[in-house]
C-alpha cells in the first residue's frame, strides 16, 4: 500500500485493506483509523449497559446458540422489576444508556416493552436502546412512541445468499433487515447494524462489501465482531465444511481481520458509534477490549444482566466477563479505558454528525 496521494476506499482499496498483511501498512492503517476516531468522536469511551432481557427465540439462525431448535438451554424471560432494576444499577454505575436486547421471543409482548421503556424514560436519564431482532411495524412504532430512542439489527452480512442461507425465514415471510432498518430510521430511531468476521461462506468480497455498506446506509451504530462457533448450531459442527468458501476466500474469525474491520468502518463512517465488541474480548480476553479502541471503536457495552441470566444467554461459548458482576465489570472497564489515556463518557451519547475531513494517509 502506498500513502498520499489515495484513492477512495472503494471495494478494492477496502479488499485489498482486509487482505494486507504487512506489518508496516498495518502500522499505517491503525494509526488513521484512531486519528479519525479522535477527530470525530473524541477521546470519551460511552458505555452502555446491556441487559439480556429474553433468551426464548423462534429464529432458526444457524450461528447462534439460542436459536429455537437449541435444547438443553435454561431459557428464560425477565420481569419488569428485574429489568427497571438492571436499568437503576447502571445508572449508579455511571451508565448513560442501557441496551434491552433478547431473542426474538413474542413473548415479549409489545405492551411489556413499551411500558418497560416508559418506566426506564420517566424515571431516568437514560437512553434506551432495543435490540430485540425483526418486529412488527406495528410494535417498532409503539416502542419508539414509549420513548426508545435507539435500535441496534445487525443485518450480519450483505450477500443476499449468505443471509439466506444462515438465517432461515420464518414461515410465510421474508427477512429484509435492511427494510427494517430504513423503516426505523423514518421512525425517528437511531440506528445501529453489524456484521460477524468470518462468518463460513464470507468471502473477503462480500465483508469489503458489508463495510461499504455502513457507509451507504449512513448507519449511526456499528458492531463488528467475530464470529465464535457455538457447539449448539450447524455452524459449530461438522456440518460448516458444507458452508465453508474456497480457502482462499474464506474470511477467517480472527483477532486480526476482525480489528481490520474495525478499523476501515471507522474510517467509512468516521462519526459513527462503534463498539468494541465482547464476542472480540472474548478471543482475546488480554487486550481485545483495548486494541479495538485503540483501532476505531468509542463505545463498549458492559454487561448488567444479573449473572444468573446471563450465563444462560449463551449465543456463543466462553462469553467474556460472564461472571463478573456489574460493579467489578465497570471499574475493570474503567482501568482499561484510563490506562489508554482515554476517559469514561458522562450522558447518553448519541451520534453527533461531524464535518467530513479527508482522511490524511490512506
Ligand atoms: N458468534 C459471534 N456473534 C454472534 N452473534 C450471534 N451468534 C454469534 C456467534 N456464534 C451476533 C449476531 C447477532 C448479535 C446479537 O450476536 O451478529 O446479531
Ligand atoms: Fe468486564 Fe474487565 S471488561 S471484567
Amino acid at each position: 500500500m502506498h500513502s498520499k496521494p489515495e484513492a477512495p476506499l472503494d471495494h478494492s482499496r477496502v479488499k485489498a485493506w482486509l487482505l494486507e498483511g504487512d506489518p508496516a501498512a498495518l502500522r499505517r492503517l491503525w494509526a488513521e483509523a484512531d486519528a479519525v476516531r479522535a477527530a470525530h468522536v473524541g477521546d470519551e469511551v460511552h458505555l452502555r449497559g446491556l441487559i439480556e432481557v429474553s433468551s426464548h427465540c423462534i429464529r432458526h439462525c444457524l450461528y447462534c446458540g439460542l436459536r429455537a431448535p437449541s435444547e438443553g438451554l435454561d431459557r428464560y424471560r425477565m420481569e419488569a422489576g428485574e429489568i427497571l432494576a438492571c436499568a437503576q444499577e447502571a445508572i449508579q454505575l455511571g451508565y448513560g444508556s442501557v441496551v434491552i436486547q433478547g431473542g426474538e421471543d413474542p413473548g415479549l409482548t409489545r405492551t411489556f416493552i413499551a411500558s418497560v421503556v416508559r418506566r426506564i424514560k420517566a424515571h431516568t436519564p437514560l437512553a434506551v436502546t432495543l435490540s430485540l431482532g425483526e418486529r412488527s411495524d406495528g410494535d417498532l412504532l409503539a416502542w419508539r412512541e414509549a420513548g426508545a430512542d435507539r435500535y441496534l439489527l445487525r443485518f450480519e452480512t450483505s450477500d443476499p445468499h449468505l443471509y439466506n442461507r444462515i438465517h432461515p425465514n420464518l414461515p410465510g415471510t421474508v427477512s429484509d433487515r435492511f427494510a427494517q432498518l430504513e423503516r426505523m430510521r423514518a421512525m425517528g430511531y437511531e440506528i445501529g447494524t453489524g456484521v460477524m468476521v468470518g462468518i463460513p461462506g464470507q468471502t473477503w468480497g462480500t465483508l469489503a462489501a458489508d463495510i461499504l455498506r455502513f457507509q451507504d446506509f449512513d448507519m449511526d451504530m456499528i458492531g463488528v465482531g467475530p464470529f465464535i462457533p457455538s457447539p449448539r448450531t450447524p455452524l459449530g459442527g461438522k456440518d460448516v465444511l458444507a458452508f465453508l468458501a474456497a480457502p482462499a476466500d474464506q474470511v477467517p474469525s480472527d483477532e486480526l481481520t476482525t480489528l481490520k474491520a474495525v478499523a476501515l468502518t471507522r474510517l467509512v463512517c468516521p462519526d459513527a458509534n462503534i463498539p468494541s465488541t465482547t464476542a472480540l474480548a472474548t478471543l482475546d480476553r488480554a487486550r481485545g477490549r483495548e486494541l479495538a479502541l485503540m483501532r476505531g471503536a468509542n463505545v463498549v457495552m458492559p454487561n448488567v444482566t444479573p449473572v444468573p441470566y446471563r450465563v444462560r444467554y449463551e449465543i456463543y461459548p466462553g462469553k467474556a466477563c460472564i461472571n463478573e458482576t456489574a460493579t467489578a465489570c465497570r471499574g475493570c472497564l474503567e482501568g482499561r479505558i484510563q490506562a489508554l489515556g482515554r476517559r469514561v463518557a458522562k450522558g447518553p451519547g448519541g451520534r453527533k454528525r461531524t464535518e467530513c475531513k479527508d482522511s490524511s494517509v490512506m
